[in-house]
């Protein structure tokens, strides 16, 4: 009887002790799931307070409404480089592409197509924070005027991070931005002086 007892109680006391270990693991899964949820969702809220959409989202309209068939996926390949007039910054009216001082420069895809996008770029979350804190692309080469990225060095890692979570999310768009003309000498020049 004292036998049948002991046993019961140990096997009540693992049952406890595996139902809190389960619990806990599933808690543990809980949370790791909903931490890359949230990131993503805040790395969305970040993306549409940021202007990310003026520059690298095509538009519907010259009223510069998102195309929503195309978010994020950059300069169309098939539309033509603005003007240029000297001393003078020109864009095209859904603001993917732009003349200035610097060249002429294409705002990139940032969908995750494999192909076109960020990550046949060199793209890793890793080099996507760098390129913000060092203004160079994983190639090496200086981001040009007018992606303001100085502006969004001011983010957190974290924040950063939540950007790229979320760029991995959204429909990838097979659109081949068209490569930027940088200006021979690149020009940082005071305005107004010669
Ligand atoms: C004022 C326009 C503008 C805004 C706003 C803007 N970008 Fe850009 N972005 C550009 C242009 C133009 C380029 C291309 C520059 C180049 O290739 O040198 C670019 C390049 C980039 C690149 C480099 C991609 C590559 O091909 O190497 C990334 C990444 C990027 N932008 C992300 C963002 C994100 C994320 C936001 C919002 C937080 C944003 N940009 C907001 C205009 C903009």
């Amino acid at each position: 009887m004292k036998t049948w007892l002991g046993s019961s109680w140990a096997v009540c006391a693992l049952a406890i002790v595996l139902g809190i270990f389960i619990s806990m693991s599933q808690s543990a899964g809980q949370v790791t799931k909903g931490g890359a949820a949230s990131a993503v969702e805040r790395g969305k809220y970040l993306v549409s307070i940021t202007g990310c959409h003026d520059c690298h989202s095509p538009k519907k309209d010259a009223a510069g409404h998102v195309d929503e068939t195309r978010p994020l996926s950059g300069r169309p390949a098939t539309t033509p480089a603005p003007s240029t007039t000297a001393g003078e910054i020109h864009t095209a009216l859904d603001l993917t592409a732009w003349t200035g001082p610097w060249g002429t420069t294409y705002a990139s895809n940032l969908t995750p197509d494999t192909t076109t996008g960020l990550l046949a770029r060199r793209y890793s979350e890793a080099s996507f924070v760098a390129m913000f804190r060092t203004g160079k692309k994983p190639n090496g080469v200086g981001i040009l005027p007018p992606m303001p990225y100085e502006m969004y060095a001011n983010m957190t890692d974290d924040d950063l991070k939540a950007i790229w979570a979320y760029l991995q999310t959204i429909k990838p768009v097979r659109n081949q931005v068209p490569a930027n003309v940088p200006a021979p000498v690149a020009t940082a020049a005071p305005i107004g002086k010669k």
